[in-house]
């Protein structure tokens, strides 16, 4: 595929990209909407904003906020009192308020690109995003929009973003499974995926889209620098995810080229469970030791201040 050239191109691959991801979307990545997605979401805003935690957010608007990872997480945990979920993505939107219904929740939701949002001033106590930054052409009108729309005093709180020295890292266990999952497969007796559509077909077409949507990887510096120039102030920026993301890219990666029904309940629990049990030695052992460029997430957090 030709490099994408213009932000409109970006956003319009980005559209159709998730639009095709959006019904396969939470099985696919996992995405738990009980117990374990609560605490993975309230573990994560922990990290940054520590005990304010508890005293919760009134009115949170979430920016390419997929099928409501973090903001039906967060009403359900009674973090957030009122939740704002946008998405450049109609049928991520449509995805998302099915979750809602069917876990018996009230959120209101916008088709919206995170650099035009239609939100009046100082309409936010809280603006937070997960794994989106990255997809976006204009990180500096982005931003400016955030800052916009938070009341001063408020705060922005994104997770999940791909560092740059973490994304090259993961490429070896991505690498090494998709060399050994030939073997995998035989010992597993698991039969390889049959080929997406046809070639051309609009399914495989879409689906090549998945290289395309990721345009940023970061440094620490690069997510800090952004939002001060935005003129936001109390600004932290955070690694996670070591060992916990080579595991998992590792096993996706075997996964990926086996026939979904023929992948074993016994292994998929193998892979679900040993991420989460690395995901904690990661939090309690590697987080507070190393530099948080080595991790494969960045988070970012800081403060629209008081004064204009
Ligand atoms: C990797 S998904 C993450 C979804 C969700 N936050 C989660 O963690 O499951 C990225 C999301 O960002 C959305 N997105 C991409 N470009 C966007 C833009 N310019 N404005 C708003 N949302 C965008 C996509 O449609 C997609 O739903």
């Amino acid at each position: 595929m030709e490099a994408l050239r213009s932000a409109d191109e970006i956003r319009d691959v980005n559209t159709r990209y998730h639009d095709v991801a959006a019904s396969s979307y939470d099985s696919k990545w996992g995405i738990d909407f009980g117990a374990i997605g609560q605490a993975q979401v309230l573990g994560k805003l922990r990290k940054l904003v520590g005990p304010e935690l508890d005293e919760g957010y009134g009115r949170a608007l979430e920016i390419g906020a997929g099928t409501g990872y973090f903001s039906l997480n967060l009403l359900q945990a009674g973090v957030v009192l009122e939740a704002t979920c946008t998405d450049i993505s109609p049928g991520m939107v449509t995805t998302l308020g099915a979750n809602a219904e069917r876990l018996g929740l009230n959120v209101r939701t916008a088709r919206a690109d995170a650099e035009s949002l239609p939100f009046p001033d100082s309409s936010f106590d809280l603006v937070l995003g997960h794994a989106v930054l990255h997809h976006l052409p204009d990180l500096r009108r982005a931003f400016a929009e955030f800052h916009r729309v938070l009341r001063p005093g408020g705060r922005i709180v994104f997770a999940g973003e791909p560092s740059r020295i973490g994304d090259r890292l993961a490429a070896v266990p991505k690498r090494s499974a998709t060399a050994l999952a030939p073997l995998w497969r035989r010992l597993l007796g698991a039969a390889q995926a049959p080929p997406r559509g046809g070639l051309g077909s609009a399914d495989q077409v879409d689906h090549d889209l998945e290289r395309c949507v990721d345009i940023h990887a970061f440094a620490p510096s690069d997510l800090g620098r952004l939002a001060r120039r935005a003129g936001f102030t109390s600004v932290q920026v955070r690694g996670e995810e070591l060992v916990a993301n080579w595991f998992g890219w590792f096993n996706r990666a075997l996964e990926g080229t086996a026939a979904p029904d023929e992948v074993p309940l016994l292994w998929r629990r193998y892979a679900y469970h040993g991420y989460l049990l690395l995901q904690r030695l990661d939090e309690g052992v590697f987080e507070p030791l190393l530099p948080p460029a080595i991790f494969y997430n960045l988070l970012v957090t800081a403060r629209r201040g008081r004064r204009p």
